[in-house]
Formats: C-alpha cells, sequence, structure tokens
C-alpha cells in the first residue's frame, strides 16, 4: 500500500463516499434534469401566454439555485475530499487519466454556477428571449457535465480491452477516449438521463404540491401534470436500458447479480440483487404514486404526498449507486486495480517481497522487524481489508469470523491468498496478498480480535513480548 489508511470505525471509510455521492447525486441529476426543466417550462410559458406559470418558476428558480448551488457544490467537494482520502491509488490513476476531462467539467460547473444565479436574478429584468437563453446555455453546460462525469465513472466499472492493454506501460492517456467512450458509457449515460428528467419532475412536485389549489386549481393543476409527464422517459426506457447496461457489463461481474439471484432464498451473497429488487420496487411505487395521487388528482396532490415520492426517489437512487459499487467488486477499476488499491498485476511482487515493504509509514520495526505480528498484522488489515470490512460494523470481521479458532481463520485468509478460480469468494473479496509471514500476522492479528485471550493469558504474553 502507497498510502496512509484512512480508519473510520464501525461505518467504514467506504459509506464516508457513500453517504455523501447519494445526496450528490440526487441533487446534481436534478441539477442537470431541472436545468431542461427550466427554460422548457419557461418556453411553455411565454408561447401560452401563461403569467401564472411565470410567477410559479420564478419561485421555483430560487429553490433551484439554492439547492444545486449551496448542497449540490459542497457535497460535490466532499466526494472530492472523501475519495481521495478512502481510495487515494484510485483517484490518482483517475487523475492522471483524466485530467484534461476533469479540468473541463470544472469550467462548465462554473459557467452552471453562474448562469443558474444569473437565471434567477434576472427574471423580469431583461428581455424575456434573453431570460430563456440564459436558461438554455445553463441547460446546455448541466448536461455537459453529466456527459464528461459519466466516461470517468463507467470507466472505473469496464475501463475497456483497448485501455488494459497499456495500463501500466505509461501510455495509458493516449488510449483517453478508448477509456472515456467505455463499454457502459453510453446506456449509462442514457440511464442517467432518464433519472435526472425523473428528478427534475419529482423536485417539481415538492414545488407544485405546494401551490394553493383553492385559490389557484388551473395553475395547480397544469403545473402537477406537466411535471408528472418529466417520469415518463424512464417508466418507458428505463427497463431495456437496465438490460443494455447489464449486457455490457464483464461476465464476471455479471456473476455477482446472478449469484444473488441464484440463491435468492438462502439469500447468499445477494446484496446486489436485493438492490436491484429494491430499485424495482420502488421505482415502480413512485409510478404508482405519481399517477393515481398526482396525475389523477393534480388539484389535492399535497406535500407529504410529494415528499414520499421524493424519499422513494432517494432509496431508488441509494440502492441504484450501491448495486453499481457492488457490481464492481472485488475492483475498484475493472481488471486493473483491486478495491483495496493493490495493482492486479503487483499481486505477485508483492507475495514475493512482502505487502508492508513499500509501506513508508508504517512503523519502521513493523517493515524492517522485530515488528510484533500484532502491529504487522493491523496494518495489513487495514490496508488489505479495511476498504471493505470493519471489525465492529459495516461487514464486520469479528462477526464474520467468529466461530473459528485460529487455524481455521487461517485457513480461510489461505483460502483468500490462493484466490482460486472456482472459489465463491473470489468473485466479490480480492486475494489476499503476501508473504506466508504476512499470513501469519494477519491471522495473528484477526484471532486476537475474535478470540480474545483471557485477561491473564494477555498479560502473560504482553510480559514475555518485553
Ligand atoms: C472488495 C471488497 C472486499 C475486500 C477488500 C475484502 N472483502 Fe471480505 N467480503 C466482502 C464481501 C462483499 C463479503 C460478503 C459479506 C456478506 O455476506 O455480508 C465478504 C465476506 C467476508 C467474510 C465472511 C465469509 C463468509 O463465509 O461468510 C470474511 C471472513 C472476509 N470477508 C474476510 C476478509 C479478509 C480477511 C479480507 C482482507 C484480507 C477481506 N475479507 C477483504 C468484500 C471484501
Amino acid at each position: 500500500m502507497n498510502y496512509p489508511f484512512w480508519d473510520i470505525p464501525y461505518l467504514g471509510s467506504g459509506w464516508v463516499i457513500g453517504i455523501i455521492a447519494i445526496f450528490h447525486v440526487m441533487i446534481s441529476q436534478f441539477a442537470v434534469g431541472g436545468g431542461l426543466y427550466l427554460p422548457l417550462a419557461e418556453r411553455k410559458a411565454m408561447r401560452e401566454g401563461r403569467t401564472d406559470w411565470h410567477d410559479q418558476l420564478v419561485s421555483y428558480s430560487k429553490f433551484f439555485l439554492i439547492l444545486t448551488g449551496v448542497f449540490g457544490t459542497v457535497s460535490g467537494v466532499g466526494i472530492w475530499f472523501a475519495i481521495g482520502l478512502t481510495q487515494p491509488e484510485a483517484t490518482s490513476t483517475l487523475i492522471h487519466n483524466f485530467v484534461f476531462g476533469w479540468a473541463i467539467e470544472w469550467v462548465f460547473f462554473m459557467v452552471e454556477l453562474i448562469t443558474a444565479a444569473v437565471y434567477y436574478y434576472t427574471w423580469n429584468r431583461i428581455d424575456a428571449k434573453l431570460h430563456l437563453t440564459v436558461g438554455w446555455v445553463y441547460a446546455g453546460a448541466s448536461v455537459a457535465t453529466l456527459v464528461i462525469i459519466n466516461g470517468i465513472l463507467t470507466f472505473m466499472l469496464t475501463p475497456g480491452d483497448t485501455w488494459l492493454g497499456v495500463a501500466g506501460t505509461g501510455q495509458e492517456a493516449s488510449k483517453f477516449w478508448n477509456a472515456f467512450f467505455n463499454p457502459t458509457y453510453w446506456p449509462s449515460l442514457l440511464l442517467r438521463a432518464c433519472v435526472c428528467c425523473s428528478l427534475a419532475g419529482i423536485w417539481a412536485l415538492i414545488s407544485a404540491s405546494r401551490i394553493n389549489g383553492d385559490k389557484q386549481p388551473a395553475l395547480k393543476a397544469s403545473m402537477v401534470k406537466w411535471s408528472v409527464k418529466w417520469l415518463v422517459p424512464s417508466v418507458v426506457a428505463m427497463p431495456f436500458l437496465m438490460i443494455w447496461y447489464y449486457m455490457m457489463v464483464p461476465t464476471s461481474q455479471q456473476a455477482l447479480l446472478t449469484l444473488g439471484i441464484d440463491t435468492i432464498n438462502a439469500g447468499t451473497f445477494s446484496a446486489v440483487t436485493r438492490m436491484a429488487l429494491i430499485i424495482i420496487i420502488t421505482s415502480a411505487t413512485i409510478v404508482g404514486v405519481a399517477y393515481y395521487l398526482a396525475y389523477r388528482n393534480p388539484v389535492d396532490f399535497n406535500l407529504s404526498h410529494a415528499i414520499a415520492i421524493l424519499l422513494l426517489a432517494l432509496m431508488a437512487t441509494g440502492a441504484g449507486e450501491y448495486s453499481r459499487e457492488m457490481l464492481r467488486k472485488p475492483y475498484v477499476i475493472g481488471n486493473w486495480m483491486y478495491s483495496n488499491g493493490v495493482r492486479v498485476p503487483s499481486a505477485n511482487r508483492i507475495d514475493r517481497e512482502g505487502y508492508l515493504t513499500h509501506s513508508n509509514w508504517t512503523w519502521s520495526a513493523d517493515r524492517n522487524g522485530p515488528g510484533s505480528s500484532y502491529s504487522r498484522g493491523e496494518a495489513i488489515f487495514r490496508g488489505e481489508c479495511g476498504s471493505c470490512h470493519t471489525l465492529d460494523g459495516y461487514r464486520p470481521l469479528r462477526q464474520l469470523l467468529s466461530g473459528r479458532d485460529r487455524s481455521s481463520i487461517g485457513n480461510f485468509i489461505t483460502m483468500l491468498h490462493e484466490h482460486k478460480a472456482d472459489s465463491p469468494y473470489s468473485r466479490f473479496m480480492p486475494p489476499m496478498v503476501g508473504t506466508q509471514q504476512d499470513i501469519n500476522d494477519l491471522t495473528d492479528y484477526l484471532n486476537y480480535k475474535v478470540n480474545p485471550p483471557a485477561p491473564g493469558a494477555q498479560k502473560t504474553t504482553l510480559t514475555a513480548q518485553k
């Protein structure tokens, strides 16, 4: 491991990214969808001469500016901090490959932020046509941010054979376009585009639900109905796009989903499957609620209905992002880097030279001797297992290993080390890399945690070590 490990007890550092990312995705995809919604609604209001729509859009664009401009940007920067600390190795690879793409992404962020503010502050102050143009510039810039980030996100799941062919040679950047337009690029882009439209409709429903239906029934009915229509692309296209996406994922990754389906009764390893079911169930409920409560009874549609839809959308988004992450296991960059930052081709070298040999910030006694097997094992546990497991909390190793004695723990780790292709664990866990001593140290450490020595015994070991 080339970087220190960021230890988040109980939760695990991966969830720090996850929690920030789910909110960020909700808001940023709304920023894209809402960016299209606003100018389209404004154009409709202009063409039909509806001043009531106009006034409603002014207040909606304020909400839009605050939500995307404050929470969208802060959570976006938060992701940068979180991935840099949690996955430094992978973040470094992404930056080296996509630095230019990312730079352009930031340019579009700037355009987005500026035009969103200008759009809100210039209602009724500049020529109506010019105002609409500002809206379109915003829409263009925000679609561009999706077009770019999608290339980088999908790259992590499916870098593609061309890029993998040059990975590690120093020529990676020469395959920028292959890496960018990788196998899952298009299905993922269209999927996200559908989600963006849905989120635009859902957030607009929140705003429309607050219109007083007794005073302005016509406005409320037309706004609610028009907003529900934004859910239609998802309803029609999402199932097909998901299948397309799934077909572009490597077979080894597809297996993670089918493994879950095959064992659905036993419930083994079915995290991806469970999440896929949540997506389907929540999406279907959203459609039902939107149709019956909003489309059919727009005037009675109230804020709690709208919030119910929003919460369901949050669940669906969370489940979607979670299963995308799970689908990538055991890699952070498909077939190139494991989730714990070990590059696939480095595994053999680490097996020969030892895992801690080049970890310059670990205790030098652990690297060069005579460190204790406990502290060496702890460093190995953090580096190799800590990106997916905690001791107590999320995927807790103390619990997952409970009931095993030292030799059984040792056998398990040896099995992870051998990483045979037919082992089900090899589908979602990377090999445990290192020398025989590393295996022993990790076993000692985990055994100490799972089967703590009785207080008296502990004292003797400690004295013996001195
Ligand atoms: C890429 C992420 C990842 C890494 C890295 C990882 N694991 Fe796992 N591990 C998983 C997943 C996913 C499961 C399944 C968890 C579940 O069923 O809840 C699992 C399950 C386990 C189990 C339970 C097995 C069983 O039969 O129930 C053990 C023990 C385990 N891991 C040990 C380790 C050790 C030791 C390391 C470090 C050498 C490690 N894991 C590294 C993802 C990972």
